[in-house]
Parts: structure tokens; C-alpha cells; sequence
């Protein structure tokens, strides 16, 4: 059904529309009771196998919403009722900002992928901040709330831009993340090297902990599949250092070569982070890369390139603790989380691990045994 609809009508939309569209319509969903109940109970069947504990929190499962997708939390219930076991909302930059200029998505579909350079449009941390304070949750999920840096802050007042909006939206967040890793904000991903990374970690810690009284707020860092290996040790090494709860891997690629692209060239040429299957294995490598860095140390959030239940499951035994996805979402639509948490368990099931936790970084445990 979905692939018919994907061919029919969202593949001759404009990407950023046909997002609209459809999140506006999963929106609309998740207001109504009866179709949301009707919804989740079809979509989001719950296996008690899969239930995850991660950061400190309880969650459904795994597998969750990567950020991008709602970049200003209007559609945290809705991403539930599809099956999503944690929404990531985001990312919320300090100032309210349009983003770039349209067209800034595009679809790669020989390829299973997208192309976007949206350069975080979104309505900035004060609105957001209001919106999750105001919302009333229908359905129980994990929320992460993932921040980055405003535009037109130059990059020497990067830390406090971050600090403004942490101050605002750590008192909203189960885990909050640093994004320093998008292709689509110049200088962002300088802020990734470690002489610059500790001081605006340190500073976001603190805001954190300086906010929010009674708990302490997960804190996570999300970086680029384009690191150098060296730099993805150092990244890690510092999130040990400085007692951070996680790292995500990875965000978008702005690499093209060695990706064997089938689509045209006016498509893979178009400037902007690659996502989705020809992210895969550069996003697999970096989570090994990390695992093998720090083990049990840190939760480890896998996501680029997944499609399937294997694909989850691949990372697991890799390391991740957390999964996530997004351009997957696009191609294969409603149903592919129930699909996930359906091969999910019947994996765990065929595997000699009684729980997830135990499958987690079991490659590597075998490695080296
Ligand atoms: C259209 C689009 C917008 C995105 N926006 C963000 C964002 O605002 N912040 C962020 O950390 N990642 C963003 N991402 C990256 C995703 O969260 C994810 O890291 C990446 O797409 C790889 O996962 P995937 O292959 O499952 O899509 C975006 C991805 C896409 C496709």
C-alpha cells in the first residue's frame, strides 16, 4: 500500500512538501482519539522482549526518531503512535531562523536516499521550550531534545548561543544533544575538534545541571560520519573525560565518492548531507570504531543507513544501545516500525542472548575473547 502511495503522490511532490503533507495528516491522527487508538494499536503493538533501558530511562524499545524530522516537537505523539520507541525532536537552535533557501531536500530514490541542506530552519528554543512545556502527552516516549548553533552567532560566541538555548530546553528534555555535526550551518562541524568541543560540552553540562534541580539530564553529542578515525577516538575519549552519558553516530555525510550512487549526477551533486542506505556502512564503522574506544562506558546511539530489522539489529551487536532512523521512514513509510520491532524480536528470540542488553556490542565481545 505505502509504496504505491510513495510512487503516486509523494514521488511527485516536492520532498519538503510531501513531508509537510504527510506529518500534517500524522498530526491530525494523533489529535483524534479513535484513530490514534485504532492507530498505535495497528502500528505500535508493544513486544515486552524488546523493552530498553537506556540513559536512565524506560523506553518501548530501541529503535527511535532521529532529529530532523520534527525539528519544533509539534509532532511528538504522532511519532509515537507510529511505533517510534523515542521521538528526538530538533534541531532547535537559540534564535527562531528560516533555514536556507528551498529546494533543500532531495530525494535519491535509486539509491534509497535523501540529500538536504534545510540548515536547521526551525521557530528557536524560546517557542519550542513553550511548546513542550504546554504539551500533554498522550502517549509515553523518551523525548531527546537536540540543539545546535544558531546562523548568523559567529562561531567564537557558539558556547553561549547553546548555553541559552540548554537553559531553556534541558528542563524539557529525558536526554539532551549536542549537534555539532550538520554539513548545513558553515563552521558547525569545526566546533567537533576537541579544543573547541570540551569547552562547549563543559558549558552545556553546567547550564544543564544549573537549570534543572532533581535530576540530572542525560547529555549526548552527535557527530559526522566524515571524521577522521583519529578524530572520532578523540571525540570519544573527551565524552569519557568530561562524564557525558553518550554519543550519537552519525549524522549526514558530505562525502559522495566511493558510494557507488545510482541516481543522477544533478541529484548526488546537489550540496548537502547524504542520509539513508549509502550512509550505512560509513555509520556502522564509526559506531564499531567507537565501541571498540569505550565499551560500556558511554550509551551508544547507532543511526544512518537503516532499513530493516537487521539493520538494528547489526548495530546492536555493534555497540549501539539506541537505534534511530529517518530517510527509512520516507521509503518504506507507516509501517516500518512495527516491521522493526516484529524482525527485532524474532531475532532476539533466535539469538543466544535472553535480552537486548546482553546482545549489546556482543561483536566485539566475541572479538576479542
Ligand atoms: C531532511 C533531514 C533533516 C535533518 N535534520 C537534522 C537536524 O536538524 N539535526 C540533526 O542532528 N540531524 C538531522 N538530520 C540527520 C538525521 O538525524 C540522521 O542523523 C541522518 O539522516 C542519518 O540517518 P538516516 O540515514 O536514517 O536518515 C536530518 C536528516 C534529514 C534527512
Amino acid at each position: 500500500m505505502y509504496p504505491l502511495l510513495f510512487h503516486l503522490i509523494f514521488r511527485r511532490m516536492d520532498p519538503e512538501k510531501a513531508h509537510h503533507l504527510a506529518f500534517s495528516w500524522i498530526r491530525l491522527a494523533a489529535r483524534t482519539p479513535v484513530l490514534r487508538t485504532f492507530a498505535a494499536a495497528v502500528l505500535a503493538p508493544r513486544h515486552t522482549a524488546l523493552r530498553t533501558e537506556a540513559l536512565g530511562l524506560r523506553m518501548h524499545g530501541p529503535f527511535g526518531l532521529a532529529a530532523g524530522f520534527d525539528k519544533n516537537a509539534t509532532g511528538i505523539d504522532g511519532m509515537a503512535m507510529l511505533g517510534f520507541d523515542h521521538v528526538e525532536i530538533g534541531t532547535v537552535t537559540a534564535q527562531p531562523q528560516p533555514g536556507n533557501p528551498k529546494r533543500r531536500l532531495f530525494r535519491l530514490v535509486a539509491d534509497r536516499g535523501l540529500i538536504n541542506r534545510m540548515g536547521f530552519n526551525n521557530e528557536g528554543s524560546a517557542a519550542v521550550a513553550a511548546r513542550l512545556a504546554a504539551r500533554r502527552p498522550v502517549f509515553r516516549t523518551a523525548v531527546g531534545v537536540n540543539i545546535g548553533k544558531t546562523k548568523v552567532v559567529p562561531e567564537g560566541e557558539a558556547v553561549a548561543d547553546y548555553v541559552t538555548s540548554t537553559e531553556r530546553l534541558a528542563p524539557h528534555a529525558d536526554y539532551l544533544v549536542v549537534n555539532v555535526s550538520s554539513p548545513n550551518t558553515p563552521g558547525l562541524r569545526n566546533l567537533q575538534a576537541v579544543d573547541q568541543l570540551k569547552p562547549l560540552l563543559t558549558a552545556v553540562r553546567e547550564a544543564a545541571d544549573r537549570t534543572v534541580t532533581g535530576r540530572r539530564v542525560p547529555l549526548l553529542v552527535k557527530i559526522a560520519p566524515d571524521l577522521a578515525d583519529e578524530d572520532v577516538d578523540a571525540v570519544a575519549d573527551l565524552a569519557v573525560e568530561l562524564g557525558l552519558d553518550g554519543v550519537i553516530a552519525t549524522n549526514t555525510t558530505i562525502a559522495r565518492d566511493g558510494l557507488g550512487l545510482a541516481s543522477p549526477s544533478r541529484l548526488t551533486a546537489e550540496t548537502g548531507g547524504l542520509s539513508g542506505a549509502p550512509l550505512k556502512a560509513r555509520s556502522l564503522e564509526v559506531l564499531r570504531r567507537l565501541y571498540a574506544r569505550v565499551g560500556d562506558r558511554l550509551t551508544l546511539v547507532g543511526v544512518g543507513g537503516i532499513e530493516t530489522a537487521d539493520d538494528v539489529w547489526e548495530r546492536i551487536l555493534a555497540g549501539a544501545t539506541l537505534v534511530q532512523g529517518y530517510s527509512g521512514f520516507i521509503y518504506r513509510g507507516p509501517f516500518w516500525c512495527r516491521e522493526i520491532h516484529r524482525g527485532l524480536a524474532a531475532r532476539l528470540a533466535a539469538s543466544p542472548y535472553a535480552t537486548l542488553a546482553e546482545a549489546v556490542g556482543a561483536d566485539a565481545h566475541k572479538e576479542n575473547a
